[in-house]
């Protein structure tokens, strides 16, 4: 994005235009009031699940406070008229720095969930990373991209050749780069959740990748062959729903689908195969033969783990501790990144994923080393206030205040964004 008439300003113009006519933005452009309208606008198993975090909240809080640890330094008198968000990464020139984070389960936010940020990621040319438990199969997301980029998230099965379909469909459906994620091999103790008894995928709800997958609809049937999984027989009105809401999200009619013994055992085949707890580098150092894609792995959070992952051949790193939800009392991600740039930087990319709120967070997280940053729960909170113009609006907002922030520090490019801005508070 280089325009005399900037990111930034255009957002404003429009914003305050409108407000002539008497309407206000859609979305809240600060995060606060954001997350604060979203919650209302969500149900209670919604909000637990995209708001909540590990434990006490812990991991969540130290991400912002990393932030406020550091403040930019603005220079006056530069020549900023003309700025370049741009950035490029494995080849493809990106109009900012920003990409949407995977979120797995996001129709709780909103119908039409995956398609609908799809499609408003590739409004503004911004890469969508496809959730491995999104809502919708990887090729319905794609096929609202056009030729927008977009990028796959994999967590590691128990099952390599399920891993080596899901990859195979990623290349086919013109993933840019795969991202692992390494650190949900078990879900972390989330209470918001634990206290309603939630869990999405118990009722089918972000298995869409799975269902949608010859290999894991072979393993589903060879299990029910073999009379697994043993059915519950207790009938309750929460297990009649849960029903329902499998039956209705599983491929092919509804009817058809309540007869079989197949919804069900998807999900039970899901819980038990998503995620493998014992994968370690040896894994890792396969996923060179199963797919030629760039591969970044997420959820590092050790300059070591990060010096290996670079050694094993890995393309890039997100360093991330997945939003607070897995560890309590966790590193933040920033500091994290602070440790990790100068072991990687320059190796390969670095992206800074957990805690981005604004744009001057995607400021301090650049000139503290990472390449491109992701954007998480606001976007979910856009959708769940006003569907895929949500989406849209919500990270349009950041970029401006990103490309408004930069301009005011006196600086003109994203190259320019070195550690000198900062200063510890
Ligand atoms: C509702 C929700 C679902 C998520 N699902 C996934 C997922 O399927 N795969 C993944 O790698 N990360 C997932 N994440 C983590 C995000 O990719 C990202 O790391 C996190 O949202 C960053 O934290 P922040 O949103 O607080 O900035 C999820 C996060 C949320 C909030």
């Amino acid at each position: 994005m280089t325009t005399e008439e900037s990111a930034g300003r255009q957002r404003q113009n429009v914003i305050y235009r409108d407000g002539v006519f008497g309407r206000r933005p859609k979305v809240p452009t600060d995060f606060e009031s954001l997350e604060r309208a979203a919650k209302k606008k969500m149900s209670a198993a919604a909000w637990a699940y995209v708001h909540g975090g590990a434990g006490s909240g812990r991991t969540v809080q130290a991400n912002r406070d990393a932030f406020d640890r550091w403040q930019i330094v603005p220079r006056v008198l530069r020549d900023v008229s003309k700025r370049d968000l741009g950035v490029e990464l494995f080849g493809k020139r990106l109009p900012s720095p920003l990409l949407l984070a995977p979120v797995g389960a996001a129709e709780l936010a909103g119908p039409g969930a995956d398609v609908a940020i799809a499609s408003a990621a590739a409004e503004l040319g911004v890469p969508y990373i496809f959730s491995n438990q999104g809502s919708a199969p990887m090729e319905e997301s794609a096929a609202a991209m056009g030729d927008s980029p977009r990028w796959f998230q994999l967590y590691w099965s128990t099952e390599d050749d399920l891993v080596d379909s899901l990859l195979e469909r990623a290349e086919n459906m013109g993933a840019d780069a795969v991202v692992v994620t390494l650190d949900t091999t078990m879900l972390g103790w989330r209470p918001e959740d634990l206290n309603l008894g939630s869990l999405p995928f118990a009722q089918g709800k972000g298995i869409a990748q799975y269902t949608s997958d010859p290999v894991f609809m072979r393993i589903v049937r060879e299990r029910i062959a073999a009379a697994l999984p043993k059915p519950d027989t207790e009938v309750t009105l929460g297990a009649v729903r849960a029903l329902i809401s499998m039956t209705s999200r599983f491929p092919g009619r509804f009817l058809d689908n309540l007869r079989s013994p197949e919804p069900r055992a998807a999900v039970e085949t899901f819980l038990d195969i998503y995620s493998r707890p014992s994968l370690g580098w040896a894994d890792l150092e396969s996923v060179r033969e199963r797919t030629s894609l760039p591969v970044l792995l997420k959820g590092v959070l050790h300059p070591d783990d990060a010096r290996r992952a670079v050694d094993i051949g890995m393309n890039g790193i997100v360093v991330s501790n997945h939003g607070g939800r897995q560890v309590d009392g966790g590193v933040s991600s920033l500091d994290a990144l602070n440790d990790i740039a100068p072991a990687v930087k320059g190796a390969v990319p670095i992206v800074l994923d957990s805690g981005i709120r604004g744009g001057a967070d995607v400021f301090k997280a650049l000139a503290l080393g990472a390449d491109a940053v992701t954007l998480g729960r606001p976007h979910l909170y856009g959708l769940a206030l006003a569907g895929g113009e949500g989406v849209r609006d919500v990270t349009a907002n950041v970029i401006a205040e990103f490309d408004l922030t930069m301009g005011l520090s006196g600086l003109a490019s994203v190259a320019e964004i070195t550690r000198d801005a900062l200063r510890r508070a």
